[in-house]
C-alpha cells in the first residue's frame, strides 16, 4: 500500500468503478509512514471520486486480509535501498547490475521469496478463496517459488506489466489501439519474444513493427527522439533496435539486452548512479511529495499523479476473473505443454484466456533452437535460485550465478556471491 505505484492503482480503481465495482479497499504496508501518506491521499481521492466505496489502511496483515475477494500484491523487501545494492554490487565486478536480471535479480529473489510465502499463508488463513494477483519481482523467481510451495493454489496468479507495456508502445508506433491486437508471445518473465501481432482482421503487423524498431527501437520516430524523457528507460527502449537484429522474425523484450549485450550495458552504466537512484530522486520524491501536498490541501485536483499501465492491467485482470470476460492476457503460468519443447514444470510467460475459473493458457507449439537454448539456460538459473532458498544451499546459489549469461567465470561468481551474502544478511536465509 505504500508503493510509488499505489496512487496510480487507486486512481485506476476509481476510473474503472463501473466495470469493477467495490465495497471496500484496505491498503497494507509494513512501513507505517509510507502507508500513512498514501493512505491519506487515498481517503481524499475516494471521497472525491468514489464515495460509495470505503477505503482504509493498516500496517497489520491480520486485519488487512479478512474476508477479501482480491489481493493485489507488489512488495519490495528491503525497499529501494536494497535495489540500489542489487544494481551496484555486480557493477563493481564489471557485471550487469539490474533489479530483476542477473546477479541483482538473484539477490532480490532471495529477499522476496520468504515474505511472499508468508503473505500467501496469511491471506489463505483469512480468505481461502481470494484471488491473489501478484506483481512482486523478480516475478520469474517468485512464481517458481510459489508454485513449489503452493502447487495446488489455482487462485494465485503471477503477472508483469512489461508485455502489455510493450504492446502499448507498438500501438503508438503504428498509431493503433493496442487493445485490438491479438498477440503471440512466449518466454520467461523479462525474457520473452513476440512472434505475431495481428489486428482484428487477421493482418500480421509484426514485419512493419520490426522495420520501425530496427531504426528507432521502441521510440516513436524523430518525434520521440526529440520529446521523450531521456532517462534509462529511454536508453533501454532505443536499444531494442540492436536486440531486434538478433532475430528479425520476432520482437524481443527489452530486458534481453542484459543477457545478449551485457558488455554494452556495463559500459553504459554508472556504478555511482543507477536506475534505483533515478527512482529515489524521481518517482519516489514526486509521488510522496504529491501525496503530502494533497493531504495538506485537502483535495487532489491537479496532482499530476497518473494511472499508468501497471495500474490498468491489474484491474483488467481482476475484472476478467470477476466477470468472466474471457479476455486474452499475458500471465506467468506453469507451462504444462503450452510451449511444446520446454519442460512442463517451467513457469512461462504466455497468452492466456481469463475468466471466472481462472486462466487457460494458449498453445504456443514448438519454439526455435535459439530461444529454446536461451530459455533453458535462464530457467535453470531461476530454478537453482529457488532450490538454494529452499535448501539453504550456498553451492546451488553459486551454480545459479555461474550459469547466468551475465556472469562469465566461476571465480568472479564466488567473489560476487560473497559480497551479496554480506549485503543481504538481514534478508537472506543463512546458507550452508
Ligand atoms: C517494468 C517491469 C517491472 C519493473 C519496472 C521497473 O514495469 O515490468 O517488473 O519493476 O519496470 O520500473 P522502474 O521505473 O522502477 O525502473
Ligand atoms: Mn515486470
Amino acid at each position: 500500500g505504500g508503493s510509488t505505484w499505489t496512487p496510480g492503482l487507486l486512481k485506476s480503481l476509481c476510473k474503472m468503478s463501473d466495470r469493477f465495482p467495490l465495497n471496500k479497499v484496505t491498503m497494507l504496508d509494513v512501513v507505517e509512514e509510507r502507508q500513512r501518506l498514501i493512505g491519506e491521499f487515498g481517503k481524499i481521492l475516494f471521497k472525491e471520486e468514489y464515495p460509495k466505496a470505503t477505503l482504509e489502511y493498516t500496517t497489520n496483515p491480520d486485519e488487512a486480509f479478512i474476508d477479501v475477494d482480491f489481493v493485489f500484491v507488489q512488495m519490495r523487501t528491503g525497499g529501494l535501498k536494497m535495489r540500489e545494492l542489487d544494481e551496484k554490487i555486480p557493477l563493481q565486478f564489471g557485471l550487469v547490475g539490474q533489479e530483476t536480471c542477473g546477479a541483482g535479480g538473484f539477490a532480490y529473489g532471495l529477499r522476496s521469496i520468504g515474505d511472499m510465502i508468508e503473505m500467501v499463508k496469511t491471506v489463505r488463513k483469512y480468505s481461502p478463496k481470494a484471488w491473489i494477483l501478484n506483481y512482486t519481482n523478480p516475478a520469474a523467481i517468485v512464481a517458481e517459488a510459489l508454485k513449489r510451495v503452493f502447487p495446488d493454489d489455482k487462485r494465485l496468479l503471477n503477472m508483469c506489466d512489461q508485455p502489455v507495456n510493450l504492446l502499448r508502445s507498438y500501438g503508438r508506433l503504428l498509431d493503433m489501439d493496442s487493445r485490438t491486437f491479438e498477440p503471440v508471445y512466449f518466454g520467461l518473465n523479462h525474457f520473452g519474444w513476440y512472434t505475431s501481432i495481428k489486428d482484428k482482421k487477421g493482418n500480421e503487423l509484426l514485419p512493419k513493427l520490426v522495420e520501425h524498431i530496427k531504426e528507432y527501437g521502441f521510440i516513436n520516430g524523430e518525434e520521440g527522439m526529440k520529446n521523450d524523457k531521456k532517462d534509462s528507460w529511454f536508453e533501454t527502449n532505443l536499444f531494442t533496435k540492436e536486440i531486434v537484429k538478433t532475430d528479425l522474425t520476432t520482437i524481443p523484450s527489452s530486458y534481453l539486452k542484459y543477457y545478449l549485450f551485457p558488455d554494452y550495458v556495463v559500459n553504459h552504466s554508472d556504478v555511482n548512479y543507477t536506475r534505483a537512484n533515478e527512482v529515489i530522486d524521481g518517482r519516489e520524491k514526486e509521488v510522496f511529495g504529491s501525496c503530502a501536498l494533497i493531504e495538506k490541501q485537502g483535495h487532489s485536483k491537479g496532482s499530476g499523479l497518473k494511472i499508468g499501465i501497471h495500474a490498468e492491467f491489474i484491474v483488467d485482470l481482476a475484472t476478467a476473473l470477476a466477470f468472466n470476460t474471457q479476455e486474452r492476457m499475458l500471465l506467468i503460468v506453469q507451462n504444462n505443454g503450452a510451449i511444446e519443447n520446454i519442460q512442463d514444470d517451467a513457469m512461462v510467460e504466455i497468452p492466456c484466456i481469463v475468466g471466472k475459473d481462472g486462466y487457460e493458457p494458449l498453445s504456443i507449439g514448438k519454439i526455435p533452437t535459439f530461444q529454446k537454448g536461451l530459455i533453458e539456460q535462464q530457467l535453470a538459473v531461476e530454478k537453482l535460485v529457488v532450490d538454494a532458498w529452499i535448501e539453504k544451499s550456498y553451492n546451488k546459489l553459486w551454480q545459479a550465478l555461474m550459469l547466468s549469461k551475465t556472469v562469465p567465470s566461476a571465480t568472479v561468481a564466488k567473489e560476487l556471491l560473497d559480497d551479496l551474502i554480506e549485503a543481504n544478511k538481514n534478508y537472506w536465509p543463512k546458507l550452508n
